[in-house]
């Protein structure tokens, strides 16, 4: 490190090694969320540390829960269930946190009170319609800024009913949203996605008594209830390691292992993907931790080729492509990525900076409206802008 803001990387020696994650960082945000509206005290060890889950915990005590920090990483939650939550004091500031705002604007379209949640300059860009739309379906009050429907939203909850909705796009955190409401709805709510996203919230969920089942792949059905206070130790985070996945796959000569490991099936499938372009990858399942299957990942270097990323499989890779497309980098022939149109409203437009970073180090990229062709070779010592 040569300063706060510049990272200097040499690449060259093979990666060799036992790693633990930090905790999921998806699993970390429904964990705080679903503790605070179970009624009694919830403890969480191995939480994430990053910014996006301290919103969340931020915004639950802004919302009255008590949220006590053992250690930076160990959490007890004194859950009030949904009816012991008060009105803020002021705009909850979610920070750079799509997965805070969305899933907080569907437990409080319930409350029979008033919030606004805003965030930092890229959240209060990224579209909100297709959360606000079935949200408002259900009897939530929401006004946004713009014609947009874009944040800070402004959010007058109370009475609920469900509805059955068809959301616009495959979207893990307006899933969650709509399923919070539906817990507070009187009557069935049932949500259908284009196709299956990751899939943490109606596992964990079931896993504490919540009355959420799914119906078949790409639907759900809730009725009114909460889940039970509990106990977890979460998993570690699958898109930390395809990081480590990758390095791993186009470092010669190198074998790592990684341990304690979250291994849903809709989080891992940057472990088919790398299968597919010749890294052998062992994936080894040792247990379950409320309905979410745990074990190990062993990963080794092999010479890489290009491989295509399209249609279904995108929903489940949507945070793993960039890491993926540096695997494409190093990979012999060219690599298509196609149906991630997402990509483009994250916190980043991913495509974009894929796009230009791959280009600065020699890499020859095309980018369309939604994916990439990455062509392979040996990329050169850059100056980038992460
Ligand atoms: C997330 C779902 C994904 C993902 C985000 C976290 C989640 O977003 O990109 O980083 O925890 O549910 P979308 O559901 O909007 O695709």
């Amino acid at each position: 490190m040569s300063g706060a803001t510049e990272l200097v990387v040499r690449g060259g020696r093979p990666l060799r090694g036992r790693l633990q994650m930090p905790g999921d960082k998806g699993m970390s945000h429904r964990a705080l969320l679903f503790a605070a509206m179970a009624t009694g005290s919830s403890r969480l060890t191995n939480v994430s540390r990053g910014d996006d889950v301290r919103r969340t915990a931020q915004a639950l005590e802004d919302l009255g829960v008590r949220v006590h920090a053992d250690d930076k990483a160990a959490m007890t939650i004194e859950g009030t269930g949904v009816e012991g939550m008060h009105e803020p004091a002021g705009v909850i500031d979610c920070g750079n946190s799509g997965t805070t705002i969305r899933m907080l604007a569907g437990l409080l379209a319930g409350r029979p009170f008033r919030a606004v949640l805003s965030g930092d300059a890229s959240l209060v860009t990224r579209p909100m319609k297709r959360l606000v739309d079935p949200l408002r379906a259900m009897g939530a009050q929401i006004e946004c800024r713009g014609e947009g429907d874009v944040a800070p939203l402004e959010i007058r909850g109370g009475h609920l009913v469900g509805v059955r909705c068809e959301l616009p796009v495959a979207s893990a955190q307006v899933k969650t949203a709509v399923v919070l409401a539906g817990l507070q709805a009187t009557g069935d709510t049932v949500v259908t996605e284009p196709l299956p996203s990751r899939d943490h919230s109606e596992r964990m969920l079931a896993a504490l008594g919540a009355p959420v089942q799914r119906v078949d792949a790409t639907t759900l059905l809730v009725h009114h209830g909460a889940p039970r206070p509990f106990e977890l130790e979460v998993p570690g985070d699958a898109s930390s390691a395809a990081f480590f996945a990758v390095a791993a796959a186009i470092t010669p000569g190198s074998s790592i292992v990684l341990e304690e490991m979250g291994l849903n099936p809709t989080r891992i499938a940057f472990v088919d993907v790398l299968r597919r372009m010749g890294a052998p990858i062992e994936v080894h399942e040792t247990g379950e931790r409320l309905g979410e299957p745990v074990g190990k990942l062993t990963v080794e270097a092999a010479p890489l080729h290009a491989t295509v990323i399209e249609g279904a499989e995108v929903p489940w890779l949507i945070d793993e492509i960039p890491v993926l497309a540096v695997a494409a980098a190093f990979a012999a022939g060219t690599t298509e990525i196609r149906d991630a149109v997402e990509l483009r409203v994250k916190e980043s437009d991913r495509i974009g900076t894929l796009h230009q970073e791959l280009t600065q180090m020699g890499i020859e990229v095309v980018a369309a409206a939604d994916g990439l062709a990455i062509r392979g070779g040996t990329p050169r010592a850059a100056t980038l802008k992460s």
